[in-house]
C-alpha cells in the first residue's frame, strides 16, 4: 500500500535517485543530480541532465566527488520539503570542507521558496525554478565567479519541446514523455499551480516524434505525463476556440490516437486524469487501441460533496460516479486507481464516512492515500482552518488504507486462473530467480524467469496473489 511519500507514479524507493549519464567530454566536472517528487520531476531531471551534459558535465552518485550538487525538489506535502532540508543541511557541512562545491535547488521547492533558500536559510548557492532550466549553464557559471544565482521565472510557453531528454538512467523499457506543463486548476489544498505555473500543452508533433524515437531505441512502454492530461489541447483556446485555422487541432484522446497509431509496438500509459475533464472519448480510445493500456488514475480526493467543493475540485461525488460508470461501460477491462486525502479542513466523521462509502462503491484497484498537509499560500491555507487533529487525520488515513487493502485484494484476485500479457521489467525485488513485470492494468506480476527476457511481452498464467502482486508461471 502506498502512502505519504513524494508522489504517485513514483515509488518511495526511487525518491532521491541520482541520474547517471555517459559524459560527452569537456571540462569533466562532476554533477550529482537527485530527483524527488512526482514523475514530472523525474522527467524534468532528464532534460536538466541533457542540458548539462552538453556543457561538458559528467555524473556521479557520490556527493563527495561532486563539483555541483542539484536537488530536483517537491513541495506537495510538508514532509517532502523536510526531507530536502535535511539533505541540504548535510551538504552545507560538506561545503565547509570544500568551499568550491556548488549546491543548487531545482523544481517545486525552488519555485515556492525562491530567494529565501539563499538569503534567510543560507542553504544553497543556486535556485532554479521548473521553467528556467535552459538558463542553468549560465547560472552555474555565475555561481562559479562567487555570486549567488536565482532564476524562478515561470513561463507561459516553455515546454522544452525540442530538448531530447537523456534516458540512460532508465531500464531501457519504460520512459516518460511530458505532454504538458503547469496546472490551472487551483485545487485549494495544492501547491502545484504556484510551483509549476500556467498550464500549457506541448506540440503534438514533438510528442509523436519522441515516442517514435523511443520505440526505435527499443523502448516498450511510454507514459504521457501531465498534471491534468484530459485538458491537453493543441491549437485551441481554453474555451475550445480554434486558434489558427491552418493548423489541425488536437485533443488528449486525439493525441493518444496519434501516438498509438505511430507506435503500434509501444504500450501507452498516461497520468494524471482529472475527473472534471475526463470525457467519454478518452475511454473510447482506451477501448479501441490494443496498445493503449487499460489503466486510468483518476484522483477523487474525497467522497463528500461539501469537502469536494471546499477543495475546489470542480466535480461532485455523483459526477465522479458517472465517470466511473462511463469507463466501466466503454472500457470494461480498465483498472482504476485514485488519490485520497484524509482530514482536510473541517472534515467531519460523516464526511470521512462518505469517502469510505465511495471507495466501497467504486472498488478501486489501487489508491495513493495521504493525510492533509497544509501548504503556505494555497487557497485552503488562506480560507480554512487546518483543524482536524493530527491523530484524527492519521486514524482516518489508516481506515482508508485498511479498506483499500481489502478492495485491492478483491480486484486483483479476479485475475487468478487467467492468462495475462506481462511486460518484463527486470528481476523481482525479492528473488533473483524471478522476474517482475506489469500487465496492461498495471498489476505487478512475479514469475520464475524461465526463458523470458527483459523488455519482452510474455504470457503468464496467474496462480495466486497478495493485495499488491500477482504470482504465476510462464506459458510457452
Ligand atoms: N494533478 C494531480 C495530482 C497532483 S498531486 C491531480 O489533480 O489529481 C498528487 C496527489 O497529492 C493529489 O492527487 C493529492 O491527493 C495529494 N496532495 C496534493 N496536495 C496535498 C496536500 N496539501 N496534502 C496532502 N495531499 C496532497
Ligand atoms: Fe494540484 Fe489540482 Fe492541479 Fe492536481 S489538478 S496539480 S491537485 S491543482
Ligand atoms: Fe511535487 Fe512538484 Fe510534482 S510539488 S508532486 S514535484 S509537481
Amino acid at each position: 500500500m502506498q502512502t505519504e511519500f513524494g508522489d504517485k507514479t513514483m515509488d518511495e524507493s526511487r525518491q532521491g535517485e541520482a541520474i547517471m549519464v555517459q559524459p560527452k567530454g569537456g571540462h569533466g566536472k562532476k554533477l550529482l543530480l537527485e530527483s524527488y517528487g512526482c514523475a514530472m520531476n523525474f522527467s524534468d531531471s532528464e532534460i536538466v541532465a541533457s542540458i548539462l551534459i552538453e556543457e561538458g558535465f559528467g555524473t556521479t552518485r557520490n556527493a563527495e566527488e561532486a563539483d555541483v550538487i542539484l536537488l530536483n525538489t517537491c513541495s506537495i506535502r510538508e514532509k517532502a520539503e523536510d526531507r530536502i532540508r535535511n539533505r541540504l543541511l548535510a551538504f552545507k557541512k560538506m561545503k565547509r570542507k570544500n568551499p568550491s562545491l556548488i549546491v543548487g535547488v531545482l523544481g517545486c521547492m525552488a519555485e515556492r521558496l525562491k530567494e529565501t533558500l539563499l538569503e534567510q536559510e543560507k542553504l544553497v548557492d543556486l535556485v532554479v525554478g521548473p521553467d528556467a532550466y535552459r538558463d542553468l549553464p549560465n547560472l552555474i557559471e555565475q555561481v562559479g565567479t562567487g555570486q549567488k544565482a536565482v532564476n524562478v521565472l515561470l513561463s507561459r510557453e516553455e515546454t522544452y519541446a525540442e530538448i531530447s531528454p537523456v534516458r540512460l538512467n532508465s531500464n531501457g523499457i519504460n520512459a516518460y514523455i511530458s505532454i504538458m506543463r503547469g496546472c490551472d486548476n487551483m485545487c485549494s489544498f495544492c501547491v502545484v499551480p504556484f510551483t509549476r505555473g500556467r498550464e500549457r500543452s506541448r506540440n503534438p508533433e514533438s510528442i509523436v516524434n519522441e515516442a517514435k524515437e523511443l520505440a526505435a531505441n527499443g523502448y516498450k512502454e511510454v507514459t504521457l505525463l501531465g498534471q491534468n492530461v484530459d485538458s491537453y489541447k493543441w491549437n485551441l483556446t481554453k474555451k475550445g476556440e480554434v486558434k489558427d485555422k491552418n493548423i489541425p487541432t488536437v485533443s488528449f484522446s486525439e493525441l493518444m490516437e496519434l501516438v498509438a497509431q505511430a507506435c503500434p509496438e509501444l504500450w501507452i500509459r498516461f497520468s494524471t486524469s482529472h475527473p472534471k475533464d475526463l470525457t467519454d472519448d478518452v475511454a473510447e480510445v482506451i477501448a479501441k487501441y490494443d496498445n493503449i493500456c487499460n489503466y486510468i488514475h483518476l484522483p477523487i480526493q474525497s467522497g463528500n460533496n461539501e469537502i469536494l467543493k471546499k477543495m475546489n475540485r470542480g466535480y461532485t461525488r455523483e459526477w465522479y460516479l458517472n465517470r466511473i460508470e462511463a469507463l466501466r461501460n466503454i472500457a470494461p477491462k480498465c483498472a482504476i486507481s485514485t488519490d485520497i486525502i484524509t482530514g482536510f479542513c473541517g472534515e467531519t466523521e460523516e464526511q470521512h464516512a462518505d469517502t469510505l462509502s465511495l471507495m466501497k462503491e467504486v472498488g478501486f484497484d489501487m489508491a495513493y492515500m495521504f493525510k492533509y498537509s497544509e501548504r503556505p499560500k494555497t487557497l485552503a491555507e488562506r480560507k480554512y482552518e487546518d483543524d482536524v487533529p493530527e491523530e484524527v487525520k492519521a486514524r482516518r488515513l489508516s481506515e482508508v488504507i485498511e479498506l483499500q487493502r481489502a478492495n485491492s485484494y478483491d480486484r486483483i484476485k479476479q485475475y487468478i486462473g487467467t492468462l495475462q500479457k506481462v511486460l518484463v521489467e527486470g528481476p523481482s525485488k525479492k528473488s533473483d530467480d524471478d522476474y517482475a513485470g506489469r500487465t496492461a492494468q498495471n498489476s505487478m506480476v512475479v514469475f520464475p524467469k524461465g526463458k523470458a527476457k527483459r523488455g519482452t511481452l510474455v504470457e503468464v498464467k496467474i496462480l495466486e496473489c497478495t493485495s499488491m502482486t500477482l504470482k504465476g508461471e510462464l506459458v510457452d
